[in-house]
């Protein structure tokens, strides 16, 4: 059986954490790409990680470029090239530095790679991955954005320490897009299928629903820089999800027709990812409330989407 092949796009602390998990779980030979000026950055972490197979008995290249090329005949490619944030920036102040990137790196995935499911990391999440596919033309099943499961892993977290119970038992859903009002859908909330509505007083809730929209800021506060290894776990378990046919239920940034009463938008909802990557999108009731948080979510994608397009080729 021919192995599979993982394009990482971005060599920085994300990156190098997906190559990492990558590599120690077997899930195929890897690609780290990078620009130019850290492409000896890239071979440096592709050697490391490579001597790392010897110690866990895993059979995978790794290999460190700066060429497009090279990352031809990838199954996945996640993308978290451009900067990160810094202490007192929002997402979506990196629309400016980071679309120009997004740009580059989808006029070259549509050249070199356009059959990969491809899983976009960089931010403002959900406006480079709309334009990620508008520039590859790549249909919506085989491109999304990850921002969801880890929005949901920082909610379950914060659940799980609240009521001091397994963090496996607890299921989580975050949808909307990926910024200070996402919506934490509570009514989906549970520990193994008991409500957090019914475990929790409506005031602890709403301090854990503000600590989780704030989740990336918090940490960007501690470091000076974006979290990687939660955002890593993530991204990699979409990535699982699409080479094993996996079929799991996930929030994920999807690109929308009609679904939840949006269009032409890229917004985070249910979906299956499995070896046909987004073969459903899961349209799930939500309550009045729910449904005007998810408009006010998709207004704010809307009105950095809608810069995007004002300045497209
Ligand atoms: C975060 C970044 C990855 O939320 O968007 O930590």
């Amino acid at each position: 059986m021919e192995r599979r092949k993982l394009g990482l796009v971005g060599a920085g602390n994300i990156g190098g954490e997906l190559a990492n998990i990558a590599v120690s779980r077997a899930l195929g030979d890897v690609v780290l790409f990078d620009i130019p000026a850290k492409e000896t950055l890239c071979q440096g972490k592709a050697l490391d990680l490579e001597q790392a197979t010897a110690l866990n008995r895993v059979t995978a290249t790794v290999k460190g470029t700066s060429k497009f090329e090279d990352l031809a005949g990838c199954d996945v490619l996640i993308i978290t090239a451009g900067v990160p944030r810094k202490p007192g920036q929002s997402r979506d102040d990196l629309v400016g530095t980071n679309l120009p990137i997004i740009r580059d790196v989808a006029q070259n995935v549509r050249k070199y790679c356009p059959d990969a499911f491809v899983i976009v990391v960089s931010n403002p999440l959900d406006a480079m991955v709309y334009e990620l596919k508008r520039v590859t033309g790549i249909p919506r099943e085989r491109v999304v954005g990850m921002a969801g499961l880890l929005d949901s892993a920082r909610l379950s977290l914060f659940l799980s320490r609240e009521l001091k119970v397994s963090i496996r038992d607890v299921k989580a859903m975050v949808l909307g897009g990926h910024g200070d009002d996402m919506v934490p859908v509570l009514s989906y909330c549970s520990v193994n299928g008991v409500p957090v509505t019914s475990l929790i007083a409506k005031e602890q809730l709403d301090a854990i629903v503000n600590r989780t929209r704030m989740g990336g800021g918090e940490i960007v506060k501690l470091m000076g820089t974006s979290a990687y290894y939660a955002p890593a776990a993530a991204a990699l378990a979409m990535a699982e999800a699409f080479l094993g046919d996996q079929k799991r239920l996930v929030p994920a940034a999807t690109y929308l027709q009609g679904e939840y009463g949006y269009n032409d938008l890229y917004l985070g909802v249910p979906v299956i990812i499995g070896g046909g990557g987004v073969e459903l999108i899961v349209d799930l009731p939500l309550s009045d409330e729910e449904r005007v948080q998810l408009a006010k979510s998709a207004a704010s994608v809307q009105s950095v989407v809608d810069l995007v397009k004002r300045t497209a080729g």
